[in-house]
């Protein structure tokens, strides 16, 4: 039997105790940023080489480019200094170990656990592992039955659509995997996520499929959501109106959950129901047995390479020197935008149209992790924490609301994430790979540099204007600029570099909860709308 409690320490993995605004690098950090920092047109064009090399990182197939940031080298080194004070490592391997780093709900958060290779141990326990190794193997091998059609339904007809039912964290993660991954999905074995409880995404899916023929999958990890358990029940009338009646249908439905005993309690079968742990948190799941649908799309062996792409980055993230450290590089540029220029919010322009869903995962993952307003002891924040983060195709919002970004008065960071080499097999894609590229780079580059009045006016007598006309025009065609990016390159879009991804995004929250004195496994701001619905649901209409 497996345990689902992990071996925990029971004492509290301890952060500094100080208010991070006491902490006399975070007064430093105030000062350099009231002292002014040179405009990104000078610091793009100190061509010291130094700036671009201490602005570079590279882990796994994948390259941070933070040049265009608007940091020095002082601020750089605060940064890090903050990071030590902050003793970010410290609460790192707190974590790897398995202490309880989520003390309000009581639980560690181990899900750096679910992607060690075959059973290896690390710094949490051998139970652990082996329980991770056990239920991998189990899921791993379901998908495979179902990848190669040998999973049958209740007619005995092989399962042409897998449906997944779950919401936030039992969607986003396998959900934007399956988009990245496109071009190695199954040729028949059609995989689709509905999360939306709206009666309309779901007869959406389901008129494409034929019930005899159709497997959902019940991902929650409580088992007690209400918009996965309306989709469950919905689905199981479909198939029973399809004549696949009740007491058949266990062929037809898998569940995924840290509530096993709710979901027998359903009627879903012991055997067709997997494991996750609470120690797992659903935007960290993916991982897990709520990457089942991934895995029946990709199959085993690319999702084992997924898990293999995100061990690597989090070997690099507790291995690397911190200034050499590419997850703490993407936190403290964070925490320098968001608590020392100000900026509330933060964008994600996705250049590749396969990873366009990362902006709704990466967004629930910081938001959901770092949108507190209390310290992990429960006092208030005297801090801004987590920004706002949004975003989605790069390319498309270049053509929509990247006005605002140049010209509008908010001062908006932005992560530009783009793929170096595609494997799209179109004859011209080598031309549309390069004007995609091109793009992110001439987007981050025109939010940098801006344009000054002098350059604007040059360029308005260049193209002939009369004098007056150049003068009215000037100040609305200049770029104030000075905004700061991150350019994040895959080498390809892979199960591994996309494993490396999503990974180091999580260590880039972790280590700003470290920072913000925040925790970043609990969401009790989810709770208060949930209880007034289930109050609505069971009050007379
Ligand atoms: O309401 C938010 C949330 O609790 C997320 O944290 C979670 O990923 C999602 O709902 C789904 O929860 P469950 O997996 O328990 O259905």
């Amino acid at each position: 039997m497996i345990s689902s409690k992990p071996s925990v320490t029971p004492a509290i993995a301890s952060p500094p105790t100080s208010p991070p605004a006491q902490r006399p690098t975070w007064q430093r950090l105030q000062r350099l940023a009231a002292n002014g920092v040179p405009h990104l047109r000078e610091l793009l064009c100190d061509s010291g080489a130094r700036r671009a090399e201490r602005l570079h990182w590279h882990a796994a197939g994948i390259t941070l480019d933070a040049t265009h940031q608007a940091v020095t080298h002082e601020v750089l080194d605060a940064l890090l200094a903050l990071a030590a004070e902050s003793s970010v490592r410290e609460q790192a391997a707190a974590l790897a170990r398995g202490e309880i780093v989520n003390p309000t709900e009581g639980r560690a958060a181990l899900h750096v656990a679910l992607r060690a290779p075959g059973n290896a141990t690390g710094p949490w326990s051998a139970d652990i592992a082996a329980a991770v190794h056990a239920e991998r193997e189990r899921f791993l091998a379901a998908a495979e039955r179902i990848r190669t059609q040998r999973w049958q339904g209740a007619t005995g007809e092989s399962i042409t659509d897998v449906v997944n039912l779950g919401i936030g964290g039992s969607d986003l993660g396998p959900r934007t995997a399956v988009q990245a991954l496109q071009a190695l999905v199954h040729p028949t074995v059609r995989v689709h996520f509905v999360s939306n409880p709206d009666a309309w995404t779901l007869y959406r899916v389901l008129r494409q499929c034929t019930p005899a023929r159709t497997l959902f999958i019940v991902q929650s990890k409580t088992f007690t959501t209400a918009e996965t358990l309306q989709l469950a029940a919905s689905a199981r009338r479909w198939l029973a109106d399809g004549g696949i009646a009740a007491d058949v249908q266990r062929a037809h439905l898998l569940a995924v959950t840290a509530a096993p005993a709710l979901a027998a309690a359903q009627g879903y079968a012991p055997e067709h129901t997997f494991r996750i742990w609470d120690w797992v948190g659903g935007r960290y799941s993916v991982w897990s047995a709520i990457g089942l649908p991934l895995a029946i799309a990709i199959g085993a062996e690319a999702f084992r390479a997924l898990l293999d792409g995100a061990h690597a980055m989090d070997r690099h993230f507790w291995e690397s020197p911190p200034a050499r450290n590419l997850p703490l590089a993407l936190a403290l540029l964070g925490v320098w935008n968001r608590n020392f220029l100000g900026c509330p919010t933060h964008l994600l322009a996705i250049y590749s149209s396969r990873l366009a869903t990362l902006a709704h995962h990466l967004q629930q993952l910081e938001m959901e992790s770092n949108g507190k307003s209390v310290h992990i002891d429960g006092t208030p924040c005297a801090i801004d924490t987590g920004p706002i983060v949004w975003g989605g195709s790069g390319i498309d919002g270049q053509h929509a609301y990247f006005q605002l970004l140049h010209q509008g008065r908010h001062r908006v960071p932005v992560d530009f994430i783009g793929v170096q080499q595609d494997d799209t097999p179109l004859p011209l894609a080598a031309d549309h790979q390069r004007l995609v590229q091109l793009s992110l780079r001439a987007q981050a580059r025109a939010l940098a540099l801006g344009r000054d009045d002098a350059a604007t006016a040059a360029e308005l007598r260049a193209a002939g204007l009369p004098p007056d006309q150049v003068q009215a025009l000037t100040p609305h065609r200049r770029f104030a600029g000075n905004v700061p990016s991150n350019i994040l390159w895959l080498e390809a879009l892979t199960p591994r570099t996309l494993g490396a991804l999503l990974a180091a995004y999580e260590h880039k929250v972790f280590c700003q909860a470290a920072i913000w004195r925040v925790n970043p496994f609990d969401q009790w701001g989810v709770e208060l709308g949930k209880a007034i619905l289930r109050q609505l649901q069971n009050s007379p209409a």
